[in-house]
This record gives C-alpha cells, structure tokens and sequence, in this order.
C-alpha cells in the first residue's frame, strides 16, 4: 500500500481467517481510507472476529464474505486488485491446484499490483517451484523471506495484462496440511 499509485486502491484476500493481516496494518495506516477491501473465509467464528476488528477500527469499506474462497465469483467487481492475499492456502492444497490458483491470479491481480503469499518450506519445498509458476505467468519476484527462517512469504508484482474474470472456476479444494502429509506418507511407504 505503501508504494500504490493515489486513489483508490482494492484488496482481496483469499482463506482471509481473522484478517488480521490487513485489518490490524490497514487501522492506522495513512490510506486506509483509500482501500476497499473483501476478505472471503469459511468459518463463521473468524469472519465474525474479522467484522468486529473492521468495524471497532473503522473500516467501512472491508467486505467480510462467509463463503468458500476458491470460487472466482466471490472477487467480482473486486478484480484486478491492487493486493491479492494468499496467505495460508497454498500449504495446504495439492501442487495442481496451487499451479491453477497462481494461475487465476492473472485474473485477480491488476497490471503492477502485488500477490502476496506463504507456504512452509518443509519438504517437499514448493517455494521454488511457486516461483517459478508466478514468473512464468508474467509476476516478478519483489521479496522472498530467508531459505531458514522457518517460513516462507513471496511478494510478486504482476507486470502482465491481467484477465477478464471467469465466474464459476474453482481454484483449489482445501485439503488441509495434515491430510496432505498423510497422503505423501502413505504413497511413499507403498
Ligand atoms: C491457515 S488459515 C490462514 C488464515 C489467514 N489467511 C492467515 O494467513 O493467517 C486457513 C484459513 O482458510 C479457511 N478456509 C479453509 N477452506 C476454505 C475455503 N474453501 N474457503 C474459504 N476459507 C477457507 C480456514 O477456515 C482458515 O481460516
């Protein structure tokens, strides 16, 4: 948000939790007013906390959807973003699926706006080939936290031509972390 163009600026965040990565920022940030956001999650019991910190903070403009995030049609009239969250996502779904979520990203993000992402960086490691995905669809590396810090966050700045939304694509199935290892385990022991 710190390096957006003036005006008006548009969030989404996918899997958005609590929100507390953009709510607990966007409080007393100096565009905070500029930004309209919508947070799509699936439990009840976060986008509940997430509507009360947006509104104990004052942020009218933050949309807190109860819905499941992988279906395009919940970005429309957000898309392309100026910011795409995808924090929490992609250690948990199968390697196509992240492929084709990075891949909708083209339509979600606009020309010189930022996805930013995590995934953990136990093996097998995707981080590289998250990359890889990211720069073969026209996103640029901007930052890549430490191969060792226990984490991983990717900021890629889209520099391509985003898009036109498809409605009634899904992107992903949530899987969840420890069904995916599960599953590794169980093929690599056969
Ligand atoms: C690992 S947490 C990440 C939360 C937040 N983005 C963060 O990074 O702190 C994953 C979140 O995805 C939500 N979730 C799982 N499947 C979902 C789906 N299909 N649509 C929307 N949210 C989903 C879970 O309820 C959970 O809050």
């Amino acid at each position: 948000m710190d390096h957006s163009p003036s005006g008006s600026l548009r969030v989404i965040s996918l899997c958005a939790g609590q929100g507390r990565d953009l709510l607990e920022v966007l409080a007393d940030h100096p565009r905070r007013d500029d930004v309209r956001a919508r947070l799509v999650e699936l439990d009840a019991r976060n986008t509940a906390l997430a509507e009360e910190t947006a509104h104990a903070a004052g942020l009218h403009q933050v949309d807190v959807v109860a819905a499941d995030a992988s279906l395009t049609d919940h970005y429309r009239g957000m898309v392309p973003a100026d910011l795409v969250l995808v924090c929490g996502v992609f250690g948990n779904i199968t390697d196509e699926d992240i492929e084709r979520t990075i891949d909708i990203c083209s339509q979600l993000c606009r020309t010189g706006g930022t996805v930013l992402w995590t995934r953990h960086r136990e093996s097998p490691d995707r981080v590289p080939l998250i990359c890889e995905w990211f720069e073969a669809r026209g996103f640029e590396l901007q930052w890549l936290s430490e191969r060792d810090v226990g984490f991983g966050v990717g900021v890629h700045r889209f520099a391509g031509e985003p898009q036109p939304l498809v409605p009634g694509m899904r992107m992903f199935t949530f899987v969840g972390y420890d069904v995916l290892r599960g599953t590794r385990a169980q093929a690599e022991d056969a």
